[in-house]
Formats: C-alpha cells, sequence, structure tokens
C-alpha cells in the first residue's frame, strides 16, 4: 500500500499527480513498473537524463570524501570545476559566483550589476521569466506570479521581447543592467532575433549599463550550442546558468569578468553554494556534455522534431517554434488537456504558459523514443 502523496509546493494544481519512482536516461518508471518517456528534462535539468552514470558515479565518490565545505575554504574539485566551466567560455569570463539554483544566479547578477554599476535599474523583457525570489520574480513578466506578492523590487521595468527600439529607449545613465533570456523558454518559447541581442548589446556599451544573459534553460548544449548566446557571438557581461549544469544536481552559476567584479562592493555569500559535491558533479556533466557532442545532438534531434512538427494541423496549432531541443508548439487552444492525453500514452511533456506544448526532452533521449514521442504528440494534437 502506497502512502498518499503529501505536496511539498504551494498553491500547486490538487494532488493526485503522478507519482514516480526511478529514473535512467530519459526514462522514468512509476512505482508499478510502468515507464514513461521523458520529454520535459525535468523543466530543463535532465539534459544528461536522469541519474547519468557519470554523474552518479561522481558524487558517489565525492560524497566518501567531502560532502559540504564553506567557502571559506579552497578545494580541487571546486577548482576544477570552475576552470572546466570558464575554459567552455569566452575569455572575458574570468569569476564565478556558485550559488544552488537559477533564482539565486539571478539574484547575483542583479546584486553585482547593481553595485559595480552604483545605478539600480533594470531591464527586462515581457513575457520573460527568470524565477521567483524577490529580485528575480521583479523582472519576471507574468502578472500572476507577481501581484500577490507586490510591492516587488523597485526599479524594474519590461519592454517587449525582440523590439530593439523600445529596448534601445528603456536603457538610460541610470541602468545597471539589462536581463533578457536568448530563448524565453517558460514566457512560450520565444527566440531573440539576432538584431535584438545586438542592439541589447550595443545600447548598455553605450549607457554603461551590463548585459546579463539568463541561460538558466538554454544553457548547457540545450539550444544546440553549449551556450546560446554563441549562436549570435554576442557576449554578455553576465552569464547565469543552473538547471542541468550539474547533471541534477542543485547548482547555479553567475559568471562575469574580472572588470566587473573589479568594481563590486559588498559581500554577497551563500552556505551550499560551490559545494564539492555539486562541483563534483558539474565536472562530470561538463565532461559527459562535451564529450558526447550533446550539442550537436541536440542540433540535429531538434531539427528531426521540427521537420516532424510542421505537419501539424494549423486549425489547431498557432506556431512552432524554439532552438535545438527546446521547441514550442503553440495551439490554439488550452494546452492541458494534451498534456493528459500524452501523459495517457506514456509521455510526459510540459506547458510554456497556457497554450504552448514544449518538448525538451533529455539531449540524450535515444531516437526511437524521440520519434515515438513526436508521432505521440503528433496524434494527441491531430486527434489520431
Ligand atoms: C530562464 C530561467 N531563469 C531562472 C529560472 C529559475 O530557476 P530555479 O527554479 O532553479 O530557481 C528558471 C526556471 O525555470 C528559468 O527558466
Amino acid at each position: 500500500m502506497i502512502a498518499p502523496e503529501r505536496s511539498h509546493e504551494f498553491g500547486v494544481p490538487p494532488l493526485p499527480r503522478l507519482s514516480l519512482v526511478r529514473g535512467e536516461g530519459a526514462r522514468f518508471w512509476d512505482a508499478r513498473g510502468r515507464s514513461y518517456v521523458d520529454l520535459g528534462a525535468s523543466h530543463g535539468v535532465g539534459n544528461l537524463g536522469a541519474c547519468p552514470p557519470e554523474v552518479v558515479r561522481a558524487i558517489t565518490e565525492q560524497a566518501r570524501e567531502l560532502i559540504h565545505l564553506g567557502s571559506g575554504y579552497a578545494n580541487p574539485v571546486r577548482t576544477a570545476f570552475l576552470e572546466r566551466l570558464l575554459a567552455l567560455l569566452p575569455a572575458s569570463f574570468s569569476r564565478v559566483f556558485l550559488s544552488n539554483s537559477g533564482t539565486e544566479a539571478v539574484e547575483a547578477a542583479i546584486k553585482i550589476a547593481r553595485s559595480a554599476t552604483g545605478r539600480t535599474k533594470v531591464v527586462a523583457a515581457m513575457r520573460g521569466f527568470h524565477g521567483r525570489t524577490m529580485g528575480s520574480l521583479s523582472a519576471t513578466w507574468r502578472r500572476e506570479l507577481r501581484e500577490p506578492f507586490e510591492p516587488l523590487v523597485p526599479g524594474f521595468v519590461h519592454v517587449a521581447f525582440n523590439d530593439a527600439a523600445a529596448l534601445e529607449a528603456a536603457v538610460d545613465d541610470s541602468t545597471a543592467l539589462v536581463l533578457l533570456e536568448p530563448v524565453q523558454g517558460e514566457g512560450g518559447v520565444h527566440v531573440a532575433t539576432a538584431e535584438f541581442l545586438e542592439r541589447a548589446r550595443s545600447a548598455t556599451e553605450r549607457a554603461g549599463a551590463l548585459l546579463a544573459f539568463d541561460e538558466v534553460q538554454t544553457g548547457i548544449a540545450r539550444t544546440g550550442r553549449l551556450f546560446a548566446f554563441e549562436r549570435w557571438g554576442i557576449v554578455p557581461d553576465l552569464l547565469l546558468l543552473a538547471k542541468s549544469l550539474a547533471g541534477g544536481v542543485p547548482i547555479g552559476a553567475t559568471v562575469t569578468t574580472n572588470e566587473v567584479a573589479g568594481r563590486f562592493r559588498g559581500t554577497h555569500h551563500s552556505t551550499f553554494g560551490g559545494s564539492p559535491l555539486a562541483c563534483a558533479a558539474g565536472l562530470a556533466a561538463l565532461e559527459l556534455t562535451v564529450r558526447e557532442r550533446l550539442a550537436e545532438r541536440a542540433e540535429r534531434l531538434g531539427e528531426v522534431g521540427r521537420r516532424a512538427l510542421v505537419s501539424l494541423p494549423p486549425e489547431r496549432v498557432r506556431d512552432v517554434r524554439g532552438l535545438g531541443l527546446l521547441l514550442g508548439i503553440e495551439l490554439r487552444e488550452k494546452v492541458a488537456p494534451y498534456l493528459a492525453a500524452l501523459q495517457e500514452r506514456g509521455f510526459l511533456a510540459i506547458p510554456a504558459g497556457a497554450t504552448v506544448l514544449r518538448l525538451l526532452p533529455p539531449l540524450v533521449i535515444s531516437e526511437p523514443d524521440w520519434q515515438a514521442g513526436l508521432a505521440a504528440v503528433q496524434g494527441v494534437i491531430s486527434g489520431g
């Protein structure tokens, strides 16, 4: 007899929800042994799938040595992880603040930008999502996420995503930070135009403001590049990572330059940030991502997905968009019944807002599972 589920969240849909007990690659199993294909990568955490063996091995070995260490002490695993991460990034990046989640990576960026510039204004985008703590929530767009918690942090403004003129008009000599997702994930899978990002870069440079790319969801090979910004060749001052960075172990990283770090005044710190356990996981996850060329795989399988989805019926589907293995199918009606129908067939996809069906499978998904997932999506949307 399985005990009734106990929720640990606030304001989420009522139980019962599907209860899963085991995972491997792009598959989950329930307690009765039924398997499900994961088309949502646990909201982007599972780029390497569930329980990637290299990460399991790394954290098992690290747990025997040292799980946690205060950041007041050096640790060779932390150093190795930071060096590996920086080696994958443009040379301008040289400093990393480690935390435990995406929202903390964003909070650190806001604090660093305010402190380094001595200014307060933050320009973010409509439909953007940056987290749910008070600073990151102030940058998040959706009214229903914000309103119950107002007043939020003052100084945040939002401009229409991909409206370069509006962004330029908003960036002035009081602006500390422009905070953007290269592909808006939670907000419905909207891809930035090159022009928008280029003009964000030049506007921030002109105004003496900093530019941050929130790659919490798009980072670590998801969009067909190791980091999405590589596609446009536009390098921000701050790069924010989390989700899959440590193969499923909680982590957040705020990466910046020596120049920005040198202007930082004050202190910022996290008790758990940079633990040897998370760093061992992160090191193993980065090695695996590079060795298995997962960015190229995401690009290729993403193309397979796009080709399969173009034939979806236009009377049900408004648009299909995305980059790599971050795909959004915008429906003409609510997405929830389609997600339920997919789950019924053994496929777990996730929404991106009320009407967008989001596909972001583990990058290690087998080709047959991906093909089967795409066929199931076609089936439920076409009514087959
Ligand atoms: C782009 C982006 N930024 C920040 C966050 C917040 O991350 P976390 O839930 O780890 O706090 C998310 C989570 O979905 C995200 O997609």
